[in-house]
C-alpha cells in the first residue's frame, strides 16, 4: 500500500492546470503547432560574459568544495554594491545579504525561520503559489490579501481584520507583480512598513522581477525608512540574466531574519555551487551592459505586439509597466478556465487561467512574453478567430 500523503501536502490547493496540461500534451502529441504563453521561463540564452566567467570558475579547485553557508563573500559584496548603485540602499554584505539557491528557495524556507505553527501569514492573491505552500508547510494559517484592479493590484492593508493582523507574523509582497505586472510605489512600501511595525510582522518582498521594467525602475522596499528593522527583500538572477536554470538569488535586509534563514538553510541545504556564485558576481557587475539591457527592448516589443493586438480584437488588457507577464480580462461571461481551455483547443495557444493564482485571480488569464514577437503576432491572429 502506498503511504498516504501527510496533511501538509493534502492541504495544498488542487492543481488546477491538470486539464490544461492534458489538453496541451494532446495538442502537441497530435502534431499541432502550439504557442506556449504559459511558462515564465526566458527563451533567450544566458549572456556570454556570464558563461565565460563560469568556464573559468569551474576550473578553480577552490570552487569544488562545499559552498560557504552564507554565500561567497565576493558575491555578497557585489550584491551590496549593486543595491547601492541601483536603489541607493546600503546593506552590510556580511550581515544583511544572504545567497539563495534561486529566490524560490529563500521564499519557501522563510516561514521556517520566522513563523510558529498556528500564526498567520498574509499572502497576496492572485499570487505566486509558493507563498501559500510555504506557509502551509509550517502549519500557519494562510490569510489571503486580495489584489484587484481598483487598488492598482496593491493589497488594502486596512481591510486586514485586526484579529488576523494580531496573529500574523509574516507578510509576503511581490512587486513587480506576478501575475498582474503591477508595480508598487515607494509610498505603498512606507505604509506596509508602518503596518508591519504596528503589528510586529516581518515583511518578505519578492523582487524577482525588479529589473524587468519598461518605464521607471521599480523601487526597493528597503528604501522605505525603517524597512531594515523588519523587512527582507528577495532578488533573483533568473529573469534579469536569463539564468533560471542556474538557481541563484539573494536576500537583503533585516539581519536577525537573515540569520534565522541562514540557520534554517544550514540545516537543510549546503548552499549554491561557489562557481555559480562567481558567475553571478560577474552578472551583477555587468548588469548595465548593453546585451543585458537589450533584453528589455525584446520584451517591450513582445508586450506591445500582444497588448495592441488583443486590444484591436476588443480584449480588455492593460499594458504592464514591468515583468514579462500580461494579465488579460476574460471575455464577458467566460471564466478563466473556460477562456484558457478554449484558447488552447481552438487556437493552440497556451495561457494560464487566473484562478490558478487563487480565487481572486478569477476573471483573468496570464500570458508570458517568453516566445518571439512573430509567434505572439501569430497567437493574436489565431485568438482573433475564436468567438466568445
Ligand atoms: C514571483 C516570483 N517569485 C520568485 C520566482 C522564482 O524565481 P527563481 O527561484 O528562479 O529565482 C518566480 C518564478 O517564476 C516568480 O514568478
Amino acid at each position: 500500500m502506498a503511504p498516504s500523503r501527510p496533511r501538509r501536502l493534502q492541504q495544498l490547493p488542487p492543481y488546477l492546470f491538470v486539464e490544461i496540461d492534458r489538453a496541451k500534451r494532446v495538442a502537441a502529441a497530435t502534431g499541432k503547432d502550439v504557442i506556449n504563453l504559459g511558462v515564465g521561463d526566458p527563451d533567450q540564452p544566458t549572456p556570454k560574459f556570464i558563461i565565460e566567467r563560469m568556464h573559468s570558475a569551474i576550473e578553480d579547485p577552490k570552487n569544488h568544495r562545499y559552498p560557504f553557508d552564507e554565500g561567497v563573500p565576493q558575491f555578497r559584496r557585489q550584491v551590496a554594491e549593486w543595491m547601492n548603485k541601483r536603489f541607493g540602499v546600503h546593506a552590510d554584505p556580511d550581515r544583511q545579504v544572504l545567497t539563495l539557491i534561486g529566490s524560490k528557495e529563500g521564499l519557501a524556507k522563510l516561514p521556517l525561520a520566522v513563523v510558529n505553527p498556528g500564526e498567520a501569514v498574509l499572502v497576496p492573491q492572485p499570487g505566486y503559489p509558493v507563498y501559500n505552500a510555504a506557509a502551509t508547510f509550517v502549519g500557519a494559517e494562510v490569510h489571503a490579501m486580495p489584489l484587484s484592479a481598483g487598488t492598482g493590484w496593491l493589497p488594502d492593508l486596512d481591510a486586514i481584520p485586526p484579529a488576523v493582523a494580531a496573529r500574523a507574523r509574516l507578510m509576503y509582497l511581490n512587486y513587480p507583480n506576478n501575475p498582474t505586472g503591477a508595480m508598487a510605489p515607494l509610498a505603498f512600501y512606507e505604509q506596509a512598513v508602518a503596518f508591519a511595525r504596528r503589528h510586529g510582522l516581518v515583511i518578505c518582498q519578492d523582487a524577482a522581477y525588479s529589473e524587468l521594467y519598461f518605464e521607471q525602475p521599480p523601487p526597493s522596499i528597503l528604501q522605505a525608512p525603517g524597512a531594515f528593522e523588519l523587512a527582507v527583500e528577495v532578488f533573483s538572477l533568473s529573469k534579469t540574466f536569463n539564468m533560471t536554470g542556474w538557481r541563484l538569488g539573494f536576500a537583503v535586509g533585516n539581519e536577525q531574519v537573515l540569520a534565522a534563514l541562514a540557520q534554517v538553510k544550514s540545516n537543510m541545504d549546503s548552499g549554491q555551487f561557489n562557481a555559480v556564485q562567481e558567475a553571478g558576481t560577474a552578472a551583477l557587475a555587468g548588469a548595465d551592459r548593453p546585451e543585458v539591457r537589450a533584453l528589455l527592448d525584446v520584451y517591450r516589443q513582445r508586450r506591445d505586439t500582444l497588448v495592441d493586438g488583443l486590444a484591436r480584437l476588443g480584449w480588455r488588457v492593460e499594458r504592464p509597466r514591468a515583468t514579462f507577464y500580461v494579465w488579460i480580462r476574460c471575455p464577458d461571461g467566460a471564466d478563466s478556465m473556460t477562456t484558457a481551455r478554449r484558447l488552447l483547443e481552438e487556437a493552440n495557444v497556451v495561457t494560464i487561467p487566473g484562478v490558478g493564482f487563487g480565487p481572486a485571480g478569477e476573471g483573468y488569464i496570464r500570458a508570458a512574453l517568453t516566445v518571439p514577437a512573430e509567434r505572439i503576432a501569430e497567437a493574436v491572429q489565431r485568438i482573433g478567430r475564436v468567438r466568445f
